[in-house]
């Protein structure tokens, strides 16, 4: 059966990375034979169901083409390693919460069991391709383990971080602005380099597929994340003296951002960014900047991160103050609970935060969300206090004191305020933490509304 593919590709992790990528390549190159495994079997039973694990808009579709065709998905991992050429490693690497580097450095022991296993069970030649975000320097360190024993199996690491964006992940995987693959140089290393552009090339044009030594490719994928999340900390700074000075943050971001020089993506100033990349990989580089002791550096980075914490403490402290200095026993909506709309991932999502935040004041919180209701419930497991969750953002809203958008969902622009407002608690408080309504309007219908980086709307003498 498996010499009817041209390749046997195998994905040790099947997350938000792993899942969708790999769908995609089995998609897109009928004649690969793609397997996802995971220590995880009830996220492969939901990846064999009809209820994937993960929302990503456009996957059901990739998903139910492919799989059962070239696309499989599984818990026998020994076995997958046997019979894969090709093997991408797309295992979790959160921050380290324990020991040297806590709470900076990536902890590794989820890829470091990924490579022994890989170890142990290969008898025969692989390329092991690094999918996860890793520190530099980790491919010599996987290639140190692979060959630790004298087994006489080569193993050719390439590294292959992913540029995705959880949200757009299908589209950004067709279409990709760049695919980069960092190899060693070598005659062995430049060959396996060469049969995973081969795999990208299925669709991705060659221009945008790029090659690199490993080292650089490792570190580009945390620039990257740096970069991004910098630009966010950015105007969220100037927000902070816009709403000082009667500036307008959106006029600013549109002013600076159509010089070509500085460009308008990721300048929309909001509650802060979260996810389970940004801060992490942002630590990560911190982490590594103090190790070779480049405190400097390591400084820089280091508050990208500290203003994120700024700007999620600062929209709780001004939803206290405008509500009068108190919010015990009010009732407050949360209007989304996703790191970022499109999603139903919540990891490090800002509403987290703001709602622990929010519980500590005695408030009444009701989250509505329309796809991460099931995490929402699992990332406030075991906090005490009055917590609730409604689907419909109607109810949500019923005799509520005050709603925070917290996550730009499309559907968040077109609801009824009219409607909310008539069913809400008086004097009726709207906190936009992503600058998504019409702030004018919904001030006229009779809210005082707080946006980000831009004078309040209020009814208050
Ligand atoms: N989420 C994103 O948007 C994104 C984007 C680009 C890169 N990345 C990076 O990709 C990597 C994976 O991220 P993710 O969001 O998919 O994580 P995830 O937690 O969703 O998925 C990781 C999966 O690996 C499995 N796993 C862990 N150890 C294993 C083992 N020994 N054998 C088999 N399976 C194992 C886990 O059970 C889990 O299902 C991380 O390094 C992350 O930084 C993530």
């Amino acid at each position: 059966m498996a010499t009817e593919f041209k390749k046997n590709i195998l994905c040790i992790g099947a997350g938000y990375v792993g899942g969708p990528t790999m769908s995609l390549i089995a998609y897109k190159c009928p004649f690969y034979k793609v397997t996802v495994v995971d220590i995880n079997p009830e996220r492969i039973a939901e990846w064999n169901s009809d209820t994937l694990p993960i929302y990503e808009p456009g996957l059901d579709e990739v998903v139910r083409t492919a799989r059962g065709r070239n696309l499989f998905f599984s818990t026998d991992i020994e076995t997958e390693i046997k019979q894969a050429d090709i093997i991408f490693v797309s295992v979790n690497t959160p921050t380290k919460t324990f020991g040297a580097g806590a709470g900076l450095a990536a902890d590794l022991q989820y890829w470091e069991k990924t490579a022994r296993q890989i170890l142990e069970c290969a008898d025969s030649p692989k390329i092991i391709v690094e999918k996860s975000t890793l520190p530099v320097k980790t491919a010599l360190a996987m290639e140190r383990i692979l060959t630790s024993t004298d087994s006489g199996i080569h193993f050719e690491v390439l590294s292959n971080p992913e540029f995705l964006a959880e949200g757009t992940a299908i589209k950004d995987l067709e279409n990709p602005d760049r695919v980069l693959i960092g190899s060693s140089q070598t005659e062995k290393g430049l060959q396996a380099r060469d049969e995973l552009v081969e795999i990208y090339a299925n669709w991705v044009p060659r221009d945008r597929i790029i090659t690199s030594n490993v080292w650089s490719s490792e570190l580009s994928k945390l620039v990257a994340n740096a970069f991004l999340a910098q630009r966010i900390s950015s105007i969220n700074a100037i927000s902070v003296l816009c709403e000082e000075t009667d500036a307008d943050v959106n006029e600013v971001a549109r002013s600076i951002g159509m010089d070509s020089r500085i460009g308008s993506r990721f300048l929309n100033a909001s509650v802060g960014f979260g996810g389970s990349c940004f801060k992490k990989d942002i630590l990560n580089l911190v982490y590594l900047c103090r190790n070779y002791g480049l405190d400097e550096v390591a400084d820089y980075w280091e508050n990208v991160v500290k203003i994120n914490e700024y700007q999620k403490e600062r929209f709780v402290l001004k939803m206290l103050k405008s509500m009068f200095n108190t919010l015990a026993e009010k009732r407050i909506a949360i209007f989304g609970f996703a790191f970022k709309s499109d999603t139903g991932d919540t990891r490090d999502s800002p509403a987290i935060f703001i709602t622990k935040k929010l519980v500590e004041e005695n408030a009444d919180i009701i989250i509505t969300d329309p796809k991460a209701l099931k995490n929402a419930k699992k990332d406030l497991e075991g906090v005490e206090g009055s917590i609730d969750y409604q689907i419909d953002p109607y109810k949500a809203a019923e005799k509520s004191h005050a709603i925070a958008i917290l996550t730009e969902w499309e559907l968040y622009r077109n609801l009824d305020f009219e409607k909310i407002f008539q069913s809400m608690n008086k004097p009726a408080f709207i906190f936009d933490g992503r600058n998504i309504v019409d702030h004018q309007a919904l001030f006229e219908i009779g809210f005082n509304v707080y946006p980000v980086g831009k004078p309040a709307l209020t009814h208050f003498k």
